[in-house]
């Protein structure tokens, strides 16, 4: 098989991709080593950026995300037996909206198919080869062994897929920070009790109430980093949330059936240079943040929507330059959707129980951010994605 650019992995990372390819005249083929039905019902993130909605939208993606999407125009901080408001649209003019990542994996591949695109289920990229010039991707399918042929190969493949590991040792540098604590996700069929997402500080742990529809709650607890799932009945898990974000007057949760639960351990990642020969490198499979900010599947996009202008660039007049700075562009974005990630965790988890002088710190965070303008006006335009970084 041939193709000119060839992608592995059908996240969003890899499905944005072909499909803005697909839109200047580029030909690629996906390899995605999960079936259709594995990759649409994953249960990941739900914060798209204004940026992210705005990509969607202008590449013809927008139709039921515009039907379906919740557009928030706040969130609320809770810690101390208060709840507060951060209006992030008033503050930025701009807004989020809440739609799940399984949902934009389907409107992709939905997209791709019809435009008689090629996504290859069920068949894991097992090497790379020929980078320095014409590379391959091996991969197998129905139990035979098979090669794609292309001008250039992106690693969508996460963070453990076989593109990064590809690269010999001493290219790329590591930059990764660990956290002592994990976060259980539950999906339930219980009306959401509020409007907008609840991030709460409790002195038992973090805990965020979301949401997928009308009907579907999504929340999600933080337990310490090496906890059993076996551990959490779903009565203790609705207790910790009562405990959690019960905590001011006149505010109940909704409970209902619990559909989904999973734990999700939670790091800091950031792999450099995000290229290698003839091989780029998006979303997961370079650099992983803490769900905290929302900003995973976001990033993941903003990186192939560089790629995708790169790539037009390339085949266009043979022009290097935007493939050349690729790395450089995507890690400025990389860099500071990190240190927000690393921030909103820091100053929203339960971080060292025998240390009471950090707990105060976070208070006065906490405190500081929803009192001054300023303050959280940096909060707001980090959530709702900047612009230009
Ligand atoms: P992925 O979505 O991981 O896609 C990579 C694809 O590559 C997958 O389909 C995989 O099957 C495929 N693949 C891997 N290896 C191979 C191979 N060898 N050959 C072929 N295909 C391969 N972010 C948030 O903001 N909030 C959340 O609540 C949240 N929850 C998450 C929960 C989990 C369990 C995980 C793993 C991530 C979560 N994230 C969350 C992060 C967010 O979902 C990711 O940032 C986003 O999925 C990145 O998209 P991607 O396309 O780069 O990678
Ligand atoms: C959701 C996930 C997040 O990581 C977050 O910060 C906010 C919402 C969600 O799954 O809805």
């Amino acid at each position: 098989m041939r193709t000119q650019v060839g992608i592995v992995g059908a996240g969003p990372a890899g499905l944005m991709l072909s499909h803005l390819l697909h839109r200047h005249g580029i030909d690629s083929v996906v390899v995605e080593s999960r079936s259709r039905e594995y990759v649409e019902h994953r249960l990941r993130a739900g914060v798209l950026e204004q940026g992210s909605v705005d990509l969607l939208r202008e590449t013809g993606l927008g139709a039921r995300l515009d039907r379906e999407g919740m557009r928030h125009e706040g969130i609320e901080l809770r810690f101390d037996g208060e709840s507060h408001r951060v209006p992030m649209t008033e503050l930025t003019g701009r807004a989020i909206t809440v739609y799940g990542q399984q949902e934009v994996v389907k409107d992709m591949i939905a997209a791709r198919l019809a435009a008689g695109g090629t996504i290859l289920f069920e068949a894991p990229a097992e090497r790379l080869s020929g980078l320095d010039s014409a590379p391959v991707i091996h991969f197998s399918r129905q139990g035979r062994r098979e090669e794609l042929h292309c001008d250039f190969v992106v690693g969508c493949d996460g963070y453990h897929g076989v593109s990064r590991p590809t690269v010999p040792d001493g290219v790329l540098t590591t930059y990764e920070r660990t956290y002592p604590f994990a976060w259980l996700g539950v999906l339930a069929a219980a009306p959401p009790a509020v409007e907008e997402l609840i991030y709460a500080h409790h002195e038992r742990g973090f805990a965020l109430y979301s949401m997928r529809s009308p009907q579907i709650s999504r929340l999600y607890l933080q337990v310490p980093a090496d906890e059993d799932i076996a551990d959490w009945p779903d009565e203790r898990i609705w207790a910790e949330l009562r405990t959690r974000l019960e905590t001011v007057p006149n505010w109940t949760l909704n409970e209902g059936p619990v559909l989904e639960k999973s734990i999700t351990p939670l790091r800091s990642l950031v792999v450099e240079p995000m290229q290698w020969q003839r091989l780029y490198l998006a979303g997961d499979a370079v650099h992983i943040v803490p769900p905290t900010g929302a900003k995973g599947m976001n990033l993941a996009l903003a990186d192939v929507k560089l790629l995708g202008a790169a790539f037009a660039a390339w085949y266009a007049d043979g022009s290097t330059h935007l493939l050349d700075d690729y790395s450089r562009t995507a890690l400025r974005r990389v860099w500071r959707a990190q240190q927000f990630s690393w921030w909103m965790t820091s100053m929203l988890h339960r971080l060292n129980a025998d240390d009471p002088y950090e707990a105060k710190l976070q208070s006065s965070t906490l405190r500081y951010v929803t009192t001054s303008r300023a303050y959280a006006t940096s909060l707001a335009e980090n959530y709702v994605g900047l612009p230009e970084v």
